[in-house]
């Protein structure tokens, strides 16, 4: 597809909730990924804006969870460069990246199952405490209460999160013990619990019903509004990346196919041929 000049991208991107999109905050910069000698991302470039909500879609095996892998400093790519506001990285691990205020989910939950609600969303809340915890002390290095008030701060957030995510019922179950479309709720929160800038979703709907999955799509658009996070979102319903995503990028065998408003990416010849392709 042709780049698009800034007036035609403000043009075709509707503005949601009083926000606009706006600038560029997260560039990727010609990333290539090999697993020996599985060309796994080839030359990928693609940029998300602020308060965007940008899906990556593709068949299976096209790279997308090796992209997102990238993105948050899992992967190290051979090739390519990204760009988060303005710092430019090649090489940075997954705690740097995070502590940029870049948060993901996974494909394959990644909870304590035998820990509750509450407790796996604190986990995600750990980075900022810390940090906040460390700051506490430096400032007053013999101060008495100060942690408690820390604590209750962190924990009044993560319920915040619990109300906003309508899962007050279940806050002290065992997250194992729920059914799968909530524990991927259970999963958001988690994520949401450190703040972040920019949130990585890795199919977040897979496996759901369909009204498991108007669920988590109303909540992705509220966290995408109320927080003003950016979203970007794996997802292989086209209905749902139809409704929920301003622009999409399209990946098949590592390559990128196609890149545009979701109307574009529907009418591109090259990805109905992928997607037909995967069907037969
Ligand atoms: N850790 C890994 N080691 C070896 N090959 C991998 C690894 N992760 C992904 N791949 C390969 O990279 C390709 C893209 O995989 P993936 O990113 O998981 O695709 P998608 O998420 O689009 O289904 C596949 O061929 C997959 O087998
Ligand atoms: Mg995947």
């Amino acid at each position: 597809m042709n780049a698009m000049t800034e007036q035609e991208l403000s043009a075709a991107i509707p503005a949601k909730g009083g926000r606009r999109i706006g600038e560029v905050v997260l560039d990727v910069q010609n990333i290539t990924l090999r697993f020996g000698g599985v060309k796994a991302l080839t030359d990928i470039s693609f940029d998300v804006r602020e308060h965007e909500v940008r899906a990556i879609i593709g068949p299976n095996g096209a790279g997308k969870s090796s992209m997102l892998n990238c993105i948050n400093g899992v992967y190290q790519p051979q090739e390519g460069k990204i760009t988060f506001r303005g710092r430019t990285f090649r090489h940075m691990n997954s705690r740097q990246v995070a502590e940029m205020g870049v948060a993901r989910t996974f494909q394959n939950l990644a909870l304590f199952k035998g820990m509750s609600v509450l407790d796996n969303i604190m986990t995600g809340r750990n980075l900022k405490m810390r940090s906040s915890l460390l700051a506490q002390a430096f400032r007053n290095p013999f101060g008495i209460g100060s942690g408690e008030r820390e604590e209750l701060r962190h924990r009044e957030f993560v319920e915040h999160i619990i109300d906003f995510l309508e899962i007050q019922a279940w806050r002290k179950t065992p997250v194992g013990r729920l059914p799968y479309g909530l524990q991927k709720r259970v999963d958001l929160g988690r994520a949401l619990a450190m703040e972040p800038q920019v949130l990585l979703l890795d199919e977040p709907m897979a496996g759901m019903n369909v009204e498991e999955k108007q669920d988590m799509s109303r909540f992705i658009l509220d966290v995408n509004d109320e927080f003003g996070t950016t979203i970007v979102l794996i997802e292989h319903d086209m209905g749902v990346v139809m409704d929920i995503s301003d622009r999409v990028v399209v990946l098949d065998y590592g390559k990128k196919i196609g890149d545009g408003t979701p109307h574009e990416v529907r009418s591109n010849p090259e990805v109905i041929r992928a997607y037909l392709g995967a069907e037969h």
